[in-house]
């Protein structure tokens, strides 16, 4: 089989999967806000040679239950991940960063100049997670009463990408900066273009603020997996983050965004796919039984409980339990209750889900063993399912990371499933090649993409 791809998947707060753990004596993210926990944690994975690591983000907190959210860091506090990104760039020369920022918050031209001006500050290691987000708090926090309803939002993001483009690849011809000090020309003027958008929810008409950062468009990522979300990922994406009970669902999903992607006129290889994976690493079996039997004690059901109604709306313990959870539908994310109603794994009643959850939460894949059982798993689920790599969840900061690094990397190196040396310095050409440093001619924003005028000088 082809190599195999990897990232962390993290985010700046306390708990991330499994509530509660942010309790454990060992678990070092209470220091979520400090530096010198993620510089070491950067330095770690390039050492790893990690792809890249990933920072979920979103607005709002769980308003519903603010006790609860607090006392067990329920998604509050959260910092924002886009600050310390060169910070973190700084302190490594190949790890890639990807970052979630949402078409429902944020407006095109300062997320473009955001996201060019980190992409020249980290040598072009830069990633852009869209999630098409929602959520009461959050609207409010923005002077709304109410986000947009699941199928809006997803017009929205797409139109937010189409205004994106045109600032990021549309505004400056390549060629345009001279930096002649002889002819005092900085940048040439008949080069840069002001762009104009007038849409549904988007307006704007600026040339973009930055110029032509090293892989111009940030390497697109998406990590919706409703049905409409894999339709937006097939259109735009070029990473895709998904988590399946099982690998026939995981198999399915990716099959289906790969054919959407066809449909859209794109190499279905264009993409790569990612499945999330929990690894509890140990030198015997015995010794990863005792870690994850240690981790499970530190479970909060209610806290767990709790992602799960911020997500999706909806307050499980509320519910009947005998009821069934098929008819269930909400406005909000709803990757979490399609996997439970397009693929219900036995799970049908509403008391069962919640139990399956509170068990699972957000993790993807779950590997638990000697450093030749997890490689052996990651092979299989990739194989099986026809993906392209893992990003990879923690228990504990920064132990999860250490262990999978130092017991775990070298078995996959030996068997030639992942790279011993970084091959290219941009994350896009990371992920598909030396020279691929822009988007591809086959991908929407493409063509966007002046034709570079004749030379005013
Ligand atoms: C690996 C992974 C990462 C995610 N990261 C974010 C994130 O950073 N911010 C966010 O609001 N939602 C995040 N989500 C949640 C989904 O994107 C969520 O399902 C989406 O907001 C709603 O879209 P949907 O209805 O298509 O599921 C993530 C989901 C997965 C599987």
């Amino acid at each position: 089989m082809t190599r195999l791809h990897l990232g962390v998947f993290d985010i700046l707060t306390p708990n991330q999967m499994t509530q509660g753990l942010w309790a454990h004596p060992r678990n070092e993210s209470h220091r979520y806000n400090t530096l010198p926990l993620w510089i070491e944690i950067a330095q770690l994975l390039e050492r790893g040679k990690f792809d890249f690591i990933f920072f979920a983000d979103s607005y709002g907190y769980p308003e519903n239950k603010p006790e609860l959210a607090l006392r067990e860091a329920v998604y509050a506090p959260v910092a924002d991940p886009m600050l310390i990104l060169s910070a973190l760039a700084a302190a490594t020369t190949r790890l890639g960063f990807v970052t979630t920022a949402s078409p429902t918050f944020e407006q095109p031209f300062a997320n473009a100049r955001r996201f060019s001006t980190l992409d020249h500050l980290s040598g072009g290691r830069i990633g852009w997670n869209v999630v098409a987000s929602g959520g009461s708090s959050a609207a409010k926090a923005f002077g709304r009463s109410e986000a947009p309803g699941h199928a809006e939002r997803y017009e929205q993001a797409d139109e937010f990408l189409e205004a994106s483009y045109k600032l990021l690849e549309g505004s400056w011809e390549d060629g345009a900066v001279l930096r002649d000090k002889e002819r005092r020309i900085f940048a040439d003027a008949s080069k840069v273009h002001v762009v104009r958008h007038e849409g549904r929810y988007f307006k704007l008409e600026a040339s973009h603020a930055c110029e032509p950062s090293p892989q111009r468009t940030p390497v697109l990522f998406q990590a919706g997996s409703s049905e409409r979300g894999r339709d937006f990922a097939a259109k735009h994406a070029e990473g895709v983050f998904l988590k399946a009970p099982t690998i026939e669902a995981l198999r399915e999903q990716a099959a289906d965004i790969r054919r959407r992607a066809e449909a859209h006129g794109r190499d279905p290889r264009g993409i790569k796919i990612f499945s999330g994976l929990s690894a509890v690493v140990g030198r015997t079996r015995e010794e990863a039984a005792r870690k994850k039997a240690d981790y499970r004690a530190y479970r909060s059901r209610e806290a767990a409980l709790l992602t799960y109604e911020n997500a999706t709306g909806i307050d499980l313990a509320s519910l009947d339990p005998d009821a069934p959870f098929a008819g269930i539908r909400t406005e909000r994310g709803r990757s979490h209750t399609e996997r439970y109603t397009r693929h219900s794994g036995g799970v049908q009643t509403a008391g069962q889900v919640a139990d399956n959850f509170a068990d699972k939460e957000f993790r993807g894949i779950r590997l638990c063993g000697t450093p030749e059982d997890i490689a052996d798993g990651m092979q299989e689920w990739a194989e099986a399912a026809d993906i392209d790599g893992f990003n990879l969840e923690r228990y504990l900061l920064p132990d999860t990371l250490r262990d999978f690094v130092e017991l775990v990397v070298p078995v996959l190196q030996q068997r030639g499933l992942f790279r011993r040396e970084y091959e290219a310095d941009t994350l896009r050409e990371r992920l598909f090649g030396p020279g691929r440093r822009k988007l591809p001619d086959d991908h929407p924003g493409a063509a966007f993409r002046r034709q570079p005028s004749p030379d005013a000088r």
